[in-house]
């Protein structure tokens, strides 16, 4: 099962790797490519190279909040262009069974209730980082 993989060197996504690879031992098919999700051609390119990844797995990000404040530019960049290339990617995908993708708790904002659940409404920005995982585009 050829999963794509994004973040593969971030802190979640090496162990998502990790876990994916033990599970495939002993038939290791891991494969780095150094490509910036938000280059749209690249990333087109990538996918129509491998018609036969059925699952992605998105954990490339811009992930420090507190940075956001001081370069929103690079947050944008990444978090919101990177994400819609990475779903207008999967489109190209005729195999593709899964698309995951990580978001953050931080989407809620920095109101009063700690536990987040289905139910609540994302809240709006406290700092350009959050808008990222708020682009739910998939369903
Ligand atoms: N670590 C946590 O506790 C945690 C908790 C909740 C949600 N998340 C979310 O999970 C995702 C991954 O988090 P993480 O902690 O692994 O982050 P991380 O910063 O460790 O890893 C992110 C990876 O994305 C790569 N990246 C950044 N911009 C890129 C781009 N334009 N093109 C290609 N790659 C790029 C970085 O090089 C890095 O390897 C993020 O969306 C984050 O918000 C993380």
């Amino acid at each position: 099962m050829p999963i794509l993989v994004t973040g593969a060197v971030g802190f979640i996504g090496h162990h998502t790797c990790q876990a994916l690879l033990d599970l495939l031992t002993p038939h290791p098919g891991f494969r780095f490519q150094n490509l910036d999700i938000a280059d749209r051609d690249g990333m087109t390119e990538l996918v129509r190279a491998h018609p036969e990844i059925t699952g992605v797995i998105h954990l490339a990000a811009q992930a420090g909040v507190r940075h956001s404040l001081i370069d929103p530019y690079t947050y944008i960049q990444t978090n919101l262009m990177g994400q819609v290339v990475m779903l207008e990617a999967a489109r190209l995908l005729p195999g593709l069974q899964h698309f995951v993708y990580a978001s953050s708790s931080s989407v809620y904002g920095a109101d009063a209730v700690r536990r987040s659940h289905s139910g609540r409404k994302a809240h709006p920005g406290v700092q350009p980082w959050r808008h990222g995982p708020r682009l739910h585009l998939c369903r």
